[in-house]
């Protein structure tokens, strides 16, 4: 294996490993990002559904039990406004949800599913948990919820949801007298339950990470190059001049090439080394001829000086 060899070698090595340990951490970072981005999307939809029933409570419901007192208007109860707001945005983007789900509801659409029930009997475990994450996987999509207990802490609630008895006749007309009763004081009946889809922050993650193995890749063929022709120019063909030239003096040959012993480090040195070589090689020449022309004269000596002449 040559220089050249070795040193790419090491290169792809060093590259490899490199490059899977960026895209390593790059990876979870995004994901960390992403999914904190997703996070604040649920949040936001969990304040806007906060905000909707506020606006029922403390102005739809005075307005409305203003005009009529004897008819029930569904969309005089917050929980009623949230559902429907978050149906119509639930139409357009039919992977973002807002639930209220309960274990016993007024209205059969906000029954809690197997999944919700899980979160509802933790939050029943221990009330002060305040809110829970996690994911939660869909046929359509992997999604992230954010849930928020829902705890009877006003005596209000019970006017409807005690007894059929105490709650509205107009209401009882409405929704019946089986469904949504028997709530008490500090139960938790049910949560707030956002969820988002999860997947478009997949493929973002998936897609970033694309773009910085492409990158990576580009920028290694670009070093790959540019290192391998500064190998070439200040390593390998000094050496290889050099190699010549000392090839050509242990045969006792001038070299070709005049060797240029400058620049330092190794290659320097090396050169140096062999025009050191050269010169005491042709002064050791010039000391045998010299010898040779004191003893001897004649064609002996002239082929001596031409040979000197020539080095
Ligand atoms: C005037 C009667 C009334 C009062 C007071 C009332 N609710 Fe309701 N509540 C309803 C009706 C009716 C529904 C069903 C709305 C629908 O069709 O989605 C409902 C629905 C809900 C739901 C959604 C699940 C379900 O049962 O369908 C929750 C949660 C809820 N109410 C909680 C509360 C809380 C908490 C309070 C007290 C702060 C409260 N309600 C006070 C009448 C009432």
């Amino acid at each position: 294996m040559n220089i050249q060899q070795r040193f790419n070698l090491i290169f792809l090595a060093t590259f490899f490993l490199g490059a899977v340990a960026i895209a390593s951490i790059s990876f979870i970072f995004e994901r960390q990002q992403i999914q904190a981005e997703v996070m604040s999307q649920a949040r936001l939809m969990l304040e806007s559904a906060l905000a909707i029933r506020s606006y029922t409570v403390q102005q739809v419901r005075p307005a409305i039990s203003a005009q009529s007192s004897d008819q029930f208007f569904p969309q005089t109860v917050p929980s009623f406004a949230a559902h429907e707001t978050f149906s119509i945005l639930h139409q357009k983007y039919p992977l973002y949800s807002y639930r209220e789900a309960v274990l016993n509801p007024t209205n059969p659409r906000s029954r809690a599913t197997a999944w919700e029930v899980e979160i509802i009997q933790r939050f029943s475990a221990d009330p002060n948990i305040g809110e829970l994450t996690g994911h939660h996987r869909t046929e359509q999509s992997d999604a992230l919820y954010l849930a928020h207990p829902i705890q009877i802490t006003d005596e209000s609630c019970l006017s409807c949801h005690s007894t059929a008895d105490a709650a509205p006749k107009a209401m009882i007309q409405l929704y019946g007298s089986s469904n949504g009763f028997g709530w008490k004081m500090g139960e938790v009946v049910g949560a707030q339950i956002v969820s988002v889809p999860m997947n478009f922050a997949e493929e973002k993650a998936q897609r970033s990470l694309g773009i910085l193995v492409i990158s990576l890749f580009s920028m290694s063929i670009l070093i790959y190059l540019f290192f391998n022709w500064l190998l070439r120019r200040f390593v390998l063909r000094p050496l290889a001049q050099l190699t010549t030239a000392a090839d050509a003096i242990s045969l006792g040959q001038k070299p070709t090439a005049e060797v240029v012993a400058t620049g330092s480090g190794e290659i320097g040195e090396i050169a140096a080394a062999i025009k050191r070589l050269q010169q005491s090689f042709e002064r050791a020449m010039e000391l045998l001829t010299e010898n040779e022309g004191g003893t001897k004269a004649g064609p002996h000596t002239d082929a001596a000086r031409t040979e000197k002449d020539r080095l």
